[in-house]
C-alpha cells in the first residue's frame, strides 16, 4: 500500500494536485475509506496487481484533472449519493447551504409546486422532494448531454420528481398551477471569466457556467418569471458569484419581489439571493 500511494502521490503531484488528492484517488480505486488506506499503509499490507493498476488507471485520469468524483461515479450532496459523469455538473458544498435554507423557507410557505431551474444531476430537486412530501417538483434540464444523468438520478431516489427537458423557460408555461418556489444554481459565470481550476473549466459543461457578459442573464429570466408565477408569498432563490448579490438583490427588486436578502456560504461568501412575491 505505502508503494501504491507513494507512485499516486508522485504522479498527482506533477499535476498540481495535492497528496490528499492522491489518497482520495486510492480511496476511490480500492473502494476503501480513508481510515482503512491508513491502516493498511501502517500495517504494512500490501495491494493485489490487478487492483494497483487499476488505481494506477484512474491516477492518470485524475492526473489530466478528470474531477473525483467522475471517476468515482457519483457525488454526495446532503443525504443524497448522486450518479455523476462526463456531460453532467457535478454538484458542489456550498448548493447544500442554499437548499438548506430553501427547506427551512418552505415551512413559511404557502402552498404551490417547486421548480428546479437547471437541475443538472438533480440535487436540488431531488433533495427537495425527498423533504418536502406534498409539494411537486419539477426538474428542468436542457442539456441532452445531462438528461440521462437526471433521469437516472430521479428514477433511482425520487421518482415522483416531474421531469421536463428542454429549456425551462418554454417548458414552465406548459404547466398549470402556481409555484410556492423558484429555486436554482444557474449559470453565472461572466463569459469572459474561465475559471481556474482544470476540472471546472474542462470537465464541467459549458451550459452550466456561462450566462452572458456579466453572467446574469439567467437570472434576469428567473427575476421576470418569479413576478408572473410565483403565488403571493411564495418565493425565489438562486446561487451567484461571491460578487452578484447586490446587482442579482436589484434585478429581483426591479422585477416587484420585496424582501431580498443574500446568505453565506461556508467560506462566508454572499453566494445565494432569495426575495418573496409580495403578498
Ligand atoms: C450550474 S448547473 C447546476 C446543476 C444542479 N442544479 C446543481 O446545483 O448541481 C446549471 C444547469 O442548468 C442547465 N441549464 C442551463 N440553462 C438552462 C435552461 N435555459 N433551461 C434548462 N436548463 C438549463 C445546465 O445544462 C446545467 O445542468
Amino acid at each position: 500500500m505505502d508503494e501504491l500511494l507513494a507512485m499516486v502521490t508522485r504522479r498527482l503531484l506533477r499535476s498540481q494536485l495535492t497528496a490528499r488528492d492522491a489518497a482520495l484517488l486510492v480511496s476511490v480505486g480500492l473502494g476503501r475509506s480513508l481510515g482503512d488506506i491508513e491502516l493498511a499503509r501502517l500495517l504494512g499490507k500490501t495491494v493485489e496487481v490487478r487492483e494497483a493498476e487499476r488505481v494506477l488507471s484512474l491516477a492518470d485520469l485524475r492526473a489530466r484533472r478528470e474531477p473525483l468524483q467522475h471517476l468515482a461515479g457519483a457525488a454526495p450532496f446532503l443525504e443524497l449519493d448522486l450518479a455523476v459523469g462526463p456531460g453532467v455538473f457535478v454538484p458542489r458544498p456550498e448548493t447544500e447551504v442554499l437548499v438548506e435554507r430553501v427547506t427551512e423557507e418552505l415551512g413559511a410557505t404557502p402552498a404551490g409546486h417547486i421548480a428546479d431551474l437547471g437541475s443538472g444531476s438533480g440535487a436540488i430537486a431531488i433533495t427537495l422532494a425527498r423533504r418536502a412530501a406534498g409539494r411537486e417538483v419539477f426538474a428542468f434540464e436542457s442539456s441532452p448531454y445531462t438528461w440521462p444523468w437526471l433521469r437516472r438520478n430521479i428514477n433511482a431516489l425520487a421518482p415522483e420528481v416531474v421531469p421536463r427537458f428542454g429549456d425551462w423557460r418554454a417548458s414552465i408555461d406548459r404547466i398549470d398551477g402556481e409555484f410556492a418556489a423558484l429555486v436554482s444554481n444557474p449559470p453565472y459565470v461572466p463569459a469572459r471569466e474561465i475559471p481556474r481550476d482544470p476540472e471546472v473549466r474542462l470537465f464541467d459543461p459549458e451550459a452550466a457556467l456561462y450566462s452572458g457578459s456579466d453572467g446574469l442573464d439567467e437570472i434576469r429570466r428567473i427575476a421576470e418569471v418569479a413576478s408572473e408565477r410565483l403565488v403571493p408569498g411564495g418565493f425565489v432563490a438562486v446561487e451567484h458569484t461571491e460578487d452578484q448579490g447586490g446587482s442579482v438583490r436589484q434585478l429581483f427588486g426591479d422585477a416587484g419581489l420585496v424582501g431580498s436578502f443574500t446568505i453565506q456560504d461556508l467560506a462566508e461568501r454572499d453566494r445565494h439571493t432569495f426575495a418573496r412575491r409580495p403578498d
